[in-house]
């Protein structure tokens, strides 16, 4: 199999979540549980690999670049985690109040924030060597063959736990 392209497939992962993000936020406020339920699921799956990925592999390999201040994107996932478990936990109920509605919402839409600001990261990468590229990119292919949802993953793989 060839070997993935790891600048092209992570920003890939972003424009995914991205657009299930605002799917989310949409059906959240207009009262379609099903369809905000589908939306958190997908991005679960998504994330999942990709958090892995960037806290095993990527994360340590930025600091070549960014120094102590990759330990602040990992303070950022957590931050994600637990807003994820709040919408996970909103949509979980049978039945959904506007109110509760808006709270997924703007979690999705905080969850964008990571989004955007992550995607930066991709700007960096490219200075990596071919090397490092290669690493990265089996490190990425690996995280996505164990494929851990997010929220599983962060329960029972991820060393450090979120309150
Ligand atoms: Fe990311």
């Amino acid at each position: 199999m060839a070997r993935l392209d790891p600048i092209v497939e992570f920003r890939e992962d972003h424009r995914k979540v991205r657009d299930h993000l605002m799917e989310l936020a949409g059906a959240a406020e207009g009262g379609d549980l099903e369809a905000a339920r589908t939306a958190l699921g997908a991005i679960d799956a998504l994330a999942g690999p990709h958090f892995r990925y960037e806290e095993e592999s990527l994360y340590p390999s930025m600091k070549e670049f960014l120094g102590e201040y990759v330990d602040s994107l990992i303070e950022e996932h957590d931050g994600a985690i637990k807003t994820a478990r709040v919408a996970a936990k909103i949509l979980s109920q049978s039945s959904v109040t506007p109110e509760e509605g808006k709270m997924a919402a703007g979690a999705a839409r905080a969850l964008l924030i990571h989004v955007s600001n992550c995607d930066g990261l991709n700007i960096l990468a490219e200075k990596f060597s071919q090397e490092k590229l290669d690493g990265l990119a089996d490190d990425f292919q690996k995280a996505r063959d164990q494929n851990v949802a997010l929220l599983n993953w962060a329960e029972s793989v991820r060393a450090r736990k979120v309150a």
